[in-house]
């Protein structure tokens, strides 16, 4: 079979990431090997994100850079296709052929199983008429998983395994809902059978993916269902998987029985990223997120006494509409007293087709820009308080690929802090590994540490 050159960008959250990485499985058989660069690629891939607006319009702009390399591919005789996927395809469909007419093919995150038949389309529809227009955006989720191939290539020392699809919370501000379509979990034999094949291919961290990771209840095999926690149970009887994680998960969602899997099983790292939007219950309800900040206080203290040495990360949006000074405060006041290792915040931005893009009470782009400058600089130094109280402590560290300088290793600590150490001439032995490292010092984006022999698992303490 003729060799064919593959490049796909991936926008967005890591589910997009393991999407692209099955992409790559799905297209294997057909000849297509992966590639760094779009450049000298026979098929591009861009796998969207429609979280905000701004993520949306980088991918008309990649479009528009892909169409130059694209003529002057065909001018000498060759073809390249460009294929747009994910969210924004989802969401946009015929109206990105429309804006962007060099486009060959766009398909939704839960039709990408069919790609081979998609391109096979699209190929002929150029042959025939020399011009492609096909779109695929259907969204009945629970077919995807069945047809998927299983992983052709090993997946990294840490990877992704996506468990749960879709969310049905419908929060006011979020596309979500409408681009990946209703909640769907799959059952949990398919799951431990996947986590098993990494593994023996070498993974040893897989992070569980999900919407809304921890509202998963797949078939159990025996009539019921399972939830997160028992999976995660189940999940670490796998010999050789050292670490596990989940995200995204939503407050509403936290159980006692996960609250105990954080408590009985040392496998799942104590770091989670629990988003919580905002710290004001009247935001709160206005964003339809059916918590309170009470509430979400009780499940970071219940969580903390299951695993003291926690680390917490979250999601935050200011200036959603209606947002008052005193709203705002709320939300600082969450910060300082839940205190986060790491977090991502943003500015509110009106998503065309959610609740919150038509309400009255938008605000102002230059009180969003001061809010999020005032919660950054407090997410930052918290960020850098805990770091700073890392060094001195002997954290395992999985070492997972080369640094810059010879002989140096970079991992990731179980707080997901990246660290590097010198392993001299042992580097190559030691990738892969865990390790546990003396944190001897706080670089800008990193923690520098000292190899001090290899880690055994520790539970709750
Ligand atoms: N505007 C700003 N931030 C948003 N997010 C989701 N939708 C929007 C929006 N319309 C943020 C939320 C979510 C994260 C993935 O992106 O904080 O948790
Ligand atoms: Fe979006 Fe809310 Fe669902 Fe998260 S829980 S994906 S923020 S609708």
């Amino acid at each position: 079979m003729a060799k064919k050159r593959l490049h796909i960008k991936t926008y967005g959250c890591q589910m997009n990431v393991y999407d692209s990485a099955r992409m790559a499985d799905i297209l294997a058989p057909l000849g297509y090997e992966t590639t760094e660069a779009p450049d000298d690629a026979d098929l591009v891939i861009l796998n969207t994100c429609h979280i905000r607006e701004k993520a949306a319009e980088k991918v008309y702009s990649e479009v528009g850079r892909l169409r130059l390399l694209k003529e002057e591919k065909a001018r000498s005789g060759g073809r390249m296709l460009v294929a747009v996927g994910g969210c924004v395809a989802q969401a946009q469909g015929e109206e990105m052929m429309r804006r962007a007419p060099s486009i060959d093919l766009v398909f939704g995150p839960q039709t990408y199983h069919d790609l081979p038949d998609l391109l096979g389309r699209a190929t002929r529809d150029l042959m025939m008429t020399g011009r492609s227009r096909v779109v695929s955006v259907d969204l009945s989720t629970d077919i995807k998983f069945d047809k998927l191939p299983e992983e052709a290539a090993p997946q990294g020392v840490s990877a992704f395994l996506t468990i749960q699809e879709g969310c049905d919370k419908f929060c006011s501000f979020c596309v979500v809902p409408y681009t990946r379509g209703a909640e769907y979990s799959r059952p949990m034999a398919d799951v431990l059978a996947e986590a098993a094949r990494m593994v023996r291919l070498g993974t040893v961290d897989i992070t569980l993916l999900g919407q809304n990771v921890n509202a998963y209840h797949g078939d159990n095999g025996h009539g019921g269902t399972a939830g997160l926690g028992e999976l995660m149970r189940r999940l670490a009887d796998i010999d050789g998987l050292e670490r596990i994680r989940y995200t995204t998960s939503h407050p509403r969602d936290v159980d006692d029985d996960l609250i105990a899997a954080h408590r009985d099983v040392p496998q799942i790292m104590p770091f989670l990223h629990l988003p919580v939007q905002s710290g004001s219950d009247r935001i709160l309800t206005a964003m339809n997120r059916r918590h309170t900040a009470a509430r979400y206080r009780d499940i970071v203290a219940r969580l903390r006494d299951a695993r003291p040495d926690l680390a917490l990360s979250s999601d935050f949006i200011v200036g959603y509409p209606g947002e008052t000074d005193a709203d705002f405060q709320a939300t600082m006041d969450l910060v300082r007293d839940v205190r986060y290792s790491m977090a991502y915040s943003f500015k509110y931005s009106p998503r065309p087709g959610t609740p919150a893009a038509d309400l009255d009470d938008q605000v102002p782009e230059s009180v969003k820009s001061e809010r999020l400058a005032i919660l950054q600089a407090e997410l930052l130094r918290q960020q850098e308080e805990f770091n700073a109280a890392c060094v001195g402590r002997i954290l395992p560290v999985l070492l997972e690929r080369d640094g810059r300088h010879p002989g140096q290793l970079v991992g990731r600590s179980p707080y997901m802090q990246a660290v590097s150490v010198d392993a001299g001439s042992a580097q190559g032995d030691l990738r892969g590994t865990i390790h546990n490292v003396e944190i001897g010092a706080v670089l800008s984006n990193s923690l520098r540490g000292r190899l001090i022999g290899p880690a055994t698992l520790v539970a709750a303490q």
